[in-house]
């Protein structure tokens, strides 16, 4: 692949033309998928070369191959980052990223507020390798600070959070990671690298799951894991050794994906603030959480820390739990459905999907109450979407 400019043109250009060039591939403006398991060399002297990294060339796509090299490429261009390695899925791309940073004996800090499947992974898989996660419950690097020991390896950290996208301040957690020598770990999933990048602000992996909002279009999970090439080459290491790659086909959908990410991110944003401002004025929402609003109570950190505040957002309507069922039912446009980051927008109450396993009274002193209604904005016109959410908010 010829590099690409990582930084120099626009993000929008970044995403379309990075990763590939026509001219290797008889013109193709598409880049063509290789879809293949070995690549055949000339004679043994140059598989030998290849083998010893003399020359360039592939010969197992487990180890090396050209497409989903590419979109390596291209999500690396966009997060500006060093080196990007792509996995099957997003959960792959934490459990490689931790692994990489800990050993049997050392302990993680993990912000609580995380993804139930991260939260499952840290609490029954880590353990069982003899690594220990110790749960902040405060996003605040002095909380984070006092739980520092001589075994902790790692600070992780999800900025927004989900659903109540609450902000991580990036830049002091990455500050008091480097003052104690251990290393700081982002999922920026919902953020993605046209709101926000974190290696900038001092991060030394981020994580993404590509399944939401650099693919976007809900045909594809994949994961990745992005920074310098001194911290990713153990990553790329664990992830040869346990096989945990994403095939060529769905590098390929990526690839297409990633081309249009920041025009649907901008449509996220613009949605997402517009939707936001709408439910802060309803007579029958009781509370907004978006960090693009002036009452969020990170707003200035938000508008420091990200060039646009996405799609997330999440209400409480002024009723119950019942009352809040009836508006999710009453949605003719957005869909019922727990994911994020796609093109349609979906709805659902947390209670009852992301956070149904977690006993109440938890679920509750999180904020995660029974009239709590999760919402990511699709890229559908704007009018629309509020204008579905007014007819269903009737039911309150
Ligand atoms: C913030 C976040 N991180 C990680 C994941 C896991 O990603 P995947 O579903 O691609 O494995 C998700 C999935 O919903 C997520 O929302």
């Amino acid at each position: 692949m010829t590099p690409e400019p990582k930084a120099r043109r626009g993000l929008a250009t970044r995403a379309v033309h990075a990763g590939v060039s026509p001219a290797q591939h008889l013109g193709a403006a598409s880049p063509p998928i290789y879809q293949t398991t070995t690549f055949v060399a000339t004679d043994t002297a140059d598989l030998e070369a290849i083998n010893r990294g003399e020359k360039r060339g592939f010969v197992y796509t487990r180890q090396r191959n050209p497409t989903i090299m590419a979109a390596e490429e291209r999500l690396a261009a966009l997060e500006e980052a060093e080196s990007v390695v792509l996995f099957g899925s997003g959960m792959a791309a934490i459990d490689a990223a931790i692994s990489a940073v800990t050993r049997a004996g050392d302990e993680i800090i993990s912000i609580a507020d995380i993804y139930g499947g991260t939260y499952r992974l840290f609490s029954d898989i880590l353990p069982t390798r003899g690594v220990t996660v110790i749960w902040c419950d405060s996003l605040d690097a002095s909380a984070l600070e006092r739980l520092i020991t001589p075994k902790t390896r790692a600070i992780y950290v999800e900025s927004p959070t989900n659903p109540l996208v609450r902000i991580v301040d990036l830049a002091a957690v990455a500050a008091l990671a480097k003052a104690k020598g251990v290393a700081m770990l982002v999922d920026s999933t919902l953020g993605g690298p046209m709101n926000q990048r974190p290696l900038q602000l001092g991060a030394d992996l981020v994580i993404h799951s590509g399944s939401k909002y650099l693919n976007g279009h809900g045909d594809l999970i994949v994961g990745a894991v992005a920074g310098p090439r001194k911290m990713t080459r153990r990553v790329r290491q664990l992830q040869q050794s346990v096989g945990a790659i994403m095939d060529p086909f769905g590098a390929w959908l990526f690839l297409r994906g990633m081309a249009t990410y920041p025009l649907r991110m901008a449509q996220h944003n613009a949605t997402g603030l517009a939707v936001a401002t709408f439910l802060a004025g309803h007579a029958s929402v009781s509370g907004v959480h978006y960090p693009g609003l002036a009452t969020h109570p990170q707003h200035a950190l938000a508008q420091r820390q990200m060039s646009g505040f996405g799609g997330l957002l999440s209400f409480t309507v002024a009723g119950d739990g019942a009352a809040a069922r009836r508006v999710v039912d009453g949605c003719r446009l957005c869909g019922i459905g727990p994911s994020i980051g796609g093109i349609e927008s979906l709805i659902s109450q947390p209670a009852n999907t992301s956070h149904y396993s977690m006993p109440p009274s938890q679920r509750i002193d999180r904020g995660i109450t029974d009239n709590l209604i999760r919402l990511s904005v699709g890229i559908e016109a704007t009018q629309d979407v509020i204008d579905d959410l007014n007819q269903a908010l009737k039911n309150v």
